[in-house]
C-alpha cells in the first residue's frame, strides 16, 4: 500500500499554506506517497479531530503569532496532534522578526500526543500586518532550502520506520508561559489586543468575502456591510481578500507597533532548518 502524508495547517493569508506545499510535494515524490492537506483555518474545519494510522506521515503547519503557536488555535493542535509514534515534521512560518518558542511548543505537543517529530522547519514568510516585512518570501532560497529539507525528511522518516531515532532538539521553550509582547516606537506596550477591523461603506462593494475568510467567524453583517462583532486575531485575512481594499486597522497602537517591527527587523532573516542529530558513537 502507498504511503499516506497527512498535513495539516493553519493558514488565513496562505502564506503558511505555500511553504508547507513546497516542502510536502517533494516529499511526497522522493517517498512515492500520497499526500493530504487539510486546513483547520476556519471554524467549521475545526469541529472534528483528525484520525491518524499508525503508518501516516505527519506535516502540521503553523505561523507564528506573537512567538508562538496562534494561541486560539493551540488547544485543538494539543488534542489533533495523537499519533502511535508516527514520524511527523514541524513547519512555522514567521514574518521576520522571530519564531521565539514555536517549533519547540509544536514539536512539544507533537511528542505529548504520542508522536515522533523527525525535523522541523521555521520559514520566513510576508509579514501580514506589513507590504515591506518579510517581502517576496519565502523566495528562491528558501525553496531550495525546503526542497533539501524534504530530501533529508525522506531519509529520516524511513529510518523511524524502521526503528528507533535520535531526539529531534529545537530551540525554545515546549511550554512557554508567555507570549511576545508587541512594543510601539518608543518601546512602550502597544495595547492592540482589542483591536479591530473597520470597513469604509464607501468602497464596500457587499460581496461578503471577509466574512468567508475569517478564522473566527468573527465577521457579520448589517445591510451586507461587514459588522466586526465577535473576537478578532489580526490575522488579516479579510482585509487582504477585499477586493475593493475597503477594509483596514486604523488602530494607532497596532500602526505603532507595525512602524516598530518594519525599522526593527528590516534585514532579512534566513529560514532555519532542525533535523536529527547522529549520536556519535561511544
Ligand atoms: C497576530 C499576528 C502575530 C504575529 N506575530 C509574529 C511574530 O511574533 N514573529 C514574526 O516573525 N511574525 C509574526 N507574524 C507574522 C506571521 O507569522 C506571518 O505573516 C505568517 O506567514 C502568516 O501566515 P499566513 O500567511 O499563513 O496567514 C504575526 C502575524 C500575526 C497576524
Ligand atoms: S476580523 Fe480579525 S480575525 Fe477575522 S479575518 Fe479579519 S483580521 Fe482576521
Ligand atoms: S470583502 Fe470588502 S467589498 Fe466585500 S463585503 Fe467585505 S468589505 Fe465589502
Amino acid at each position: 500500500m502507498k504511503a499516506k502524508i497527512k498535513t495539516y495547517y493553519f493558514s488565513p493569508t496562505g502564506g503558511t499554506l505555500k511553504v508547507l506545499r513546497s516542502f510536502a510535494e517533494p516529499l511526497a515524490m522522493l517517498l512515492h506517497a500520497d499526500v493530504e492537506y487539510h486546513s483547520y483555518t476556519l471554524p467549521q474545519e475545526r469541529e472534528a479531530l483528525p484520525v491518524f494510522d499508525k503508518d501516516d506521515i505527519v506535516v502540521w503547519a503553523t505561523p507564528v503569532y506573537a512567538g508562538r503557536v496562534p494561541n486560539k488555535t493551540i488547544d485543538f493542535v494539543r488534542q489533533a496532534l495523537h499519533g502511535a509514534g508516527n514520524p511527523s515534521v514541524a513547519i512555522a512560518t514567521f514574518g521576520n522578526r522571530a519564531y521565539d518558542n514555536t517549533l519547540a511548543e509544536l514539536v512539544g505537543a507533537m511528542r505529548d500526543g504520542g508522536m515522533r517529530p523527525v525535523g522541523a522547519a521555521a520559514v520566513v514568510t510576508r509579514h501580514v500586518f506589513s507590504d515591506t516585512l518579510g517581502a517576496g518570501r519565502p523566495n528562491a532560497c528558501d525553496l531550495e532550502c525546503l526542497d533539501d529539507f524534504a530530501v533529508q525528511m525522506a531519509g529520516s522518516i524511513l529510518a523511524a520506520q524502521r526503528g528507533p531515532v535520535p531526539e529531534l532538539i529545537v530551540p525554545g521553550e515546549a511550554h512557554p508561559e508567555k507570549y511576545y509582547t508587541p512594543l510601539k516606537t518608543n518601546n512602550a506596550p502597544a495595547g492592540f489586543l482589542k483591536a479591530k477591523p473597520s470597513c469604509d461603506i464607501h468602497r464596500c462593494t457587499r460581496c461578503g468575502r471577509c466574512k468567508d475568510v475569517c478564522p473566527m467567524g468573527s465577521i457579520g453583517d448589517r445591510d451586507g456591510v461587514p459588522s466586526f462583532d465577535g473576537t478578532c486575531i489580526k490575522c488579516q485575512a479579510c482585509r487582504l481578500e477585499c477586493p475593493a481594499g475597503a477594509i483596514a486597522f486604523t488602530d494607532p497602537e497596532y500602526l505603532s507597533h507595525v512602524e516598530m517591527i518594519e525599522r526593527t527587523f528590516a534585514e532579512p532573516k534566513r529560514s532555519k532548518f532542525f533535523t536529527l542529530i547522529k549520536r556519535k558513537k561511544e
